[in-house]
């Protein structure tokens, strides 16, 4: 962009330099006496005034998820032929003129999806270049907010497509017909300032005539940005602590019954994924257009985190379930003869056996229940990465 300010600067000392001001106060006088601008730059009615535009993305200032709204800088070469700036070079000894932009006609250009203010071309005193055979070199630009629609469900691994969308809000083709600077256009990506978030992956260039508003049709030029998003910070401090703390909770089915510490553990670690979940809310994008696998993937695992405190408990009601056989040992054994002893050891006897049966069940749930869930988090998280990818 430095490159295009310094040789707009040249330029206009050049032109100036070399020119003699008699000759240039001379020529102003000749050109813009008779001339009007507001009236449409050509001699033939029946012929359009072709507008020839490239645009040049200098900075990606900030993509702003919630709003979709693209704010960048951005630089339009715009060039026209204007049949009334026409002069013999040798007569006046001069082959290129600048002028101020509110001297002379300027193609009907506006920015359809630009906000506020940018829906103006951003203009702010630019000259423009007139040589002697009428060609017009117009440079606008400045700071661009445009709208653009972002599709978020593949986060973070998503792509977009925004779009700076030019058209006459008037002139239609019979008087203004838009045409590509260059086709097709190469853009160098490197000339912009890197984006710590977006990185752009295509800069391209579309020209086609609108005939849904006018019956001549009305000329339509889009300007395509596309974008990739860097995932390796969304991956390292968003997803990944994920499935981090989906394997942690899973550690609470490998913890014996008997040690106590099966219950804390879980929901310590249903209470981080809850803070976890407000702590990140503000990183995750925003918007009305669709879900965001990702969101879904966090929600299946606060659900599995949550059926594990359920299950855990279930767990731990099936190997302490002993307590009932023991209390009412205790209540029976004084008041009884020799023959209900024996039964009752009989009893008791079975009912060891129950407990035991019961404590390793329990402990059979429990590896059961590891496999299960270390399989629905392998699961949801492959899912997650297909889907996104897809
Ligand atoms: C035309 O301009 C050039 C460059 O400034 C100068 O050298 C030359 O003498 C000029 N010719 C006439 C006829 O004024
Ligand atoms: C004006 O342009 C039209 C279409 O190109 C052409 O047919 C016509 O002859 C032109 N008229 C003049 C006076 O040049
Ligand atoms: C341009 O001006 C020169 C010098 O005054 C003259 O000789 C020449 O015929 C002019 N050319 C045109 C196309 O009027
Ligand atoms: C950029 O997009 C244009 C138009 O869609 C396409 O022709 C070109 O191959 C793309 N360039 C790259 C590097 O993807």
């Amino acid at each position: 962009m430095l490159l295009l300010s310094v040789i707009v600067l040249l330029r206009a000392f050049l032109a100036y330099g070399d020119m003699n001001v008699q000759a240039v106060n001379e020529l102003q006088k000749h050109l813009f006496e008779n001339y009007n601008k507001v009236v449409l730059p050509r001699h033939n009615a029946s012929q359009p005034i072709i507008v020839y535009l490239e645009s040049y993305l200098a900075d990606l200032s900030q993509l702003r998820e919630a709003e979709n709204v693209l704010e960048a800088n951005m630089y339009f070469h715009i060039t026209w032929t204007d049949e009334f700036l026409t002069w013999n070079s040798s007569e006046y000894n001069i082959t290129e003129l600048s002028v101020n932009y509110d001297k002379v006609w300027l193609p009907d250009i506006f920015m359809i999806n630009g906000l506020d203010d940018s829906r103006y071309l951003p203009v702010q005193d630019i000259m423009l270049f007139i040589t002697h055979d009428g060609h017009v070199n117009w440079w606008p630009g400045g700071n661009t907010k445009t709208k653009c629609k972002l599709e978020v469900s593949k986060y973070p691994f998503d792509s977009q497509l925004c779009m700076v969308i030019l058209e006459p809000w008037k002139a239609s083709t019979k008087e203004q017909i838009f045409q590509l600077l260059h086709t097709p256009q190469v853009q160098n990506l490197k000339m912009y300032d890197e984006h710590a978030d977006w990185k752009v992956t295509n800069l391209s260039e579309v020209v086609y005539v609108n005939e849904f508003y006018d019956y001549y049709g009305i000329a339509h030029y889009e300007y395509r940005i596309h974008l990739k998003r860097r995932t390796v910070y969304h991956i390292l401090n968003i997803i990944l602590p994920v499935p981090l703390l989906s394997i942690i909770s899973l550690c609470s089915f490998l913890i014996p019954p008997s040690s106590g510490e099966k219950m804390s553990l879980c929901v310590s670690i249903f209470l981080s994924f809850a803070v976890y979940i407000t702590v990140i809310n503000n990183e995750l994008p925003k918007t009305a257009n669709g879900i965001c696998y990702f969101g879904l993937y966090l929600f299946t695992q606060l659900l599995i985190g949550g059926f594990t405190i359920i299950l855990s408990a279930v767990v731990l009601h099936i190997y302490h379930n002993d307590r009932q056989y023991d209390q009412l040992d205790q209540c029976k054994k004084r008041k009884m003869s020799s023959n209900e002893r024996v039964k009752e050891v009989n009893n008791l006897e079975n009912n060891v056996e129950k407990i035991q049966k019961n404590k390793a069940f329990a402990l059979k749930l429990d590896m059961f229940l590891f496999k299960a869930t270390l399989i629905l988090d392998v699961v949801s998280f492959v899912v997650f990465l297909i889907l996104s990818n897809t």
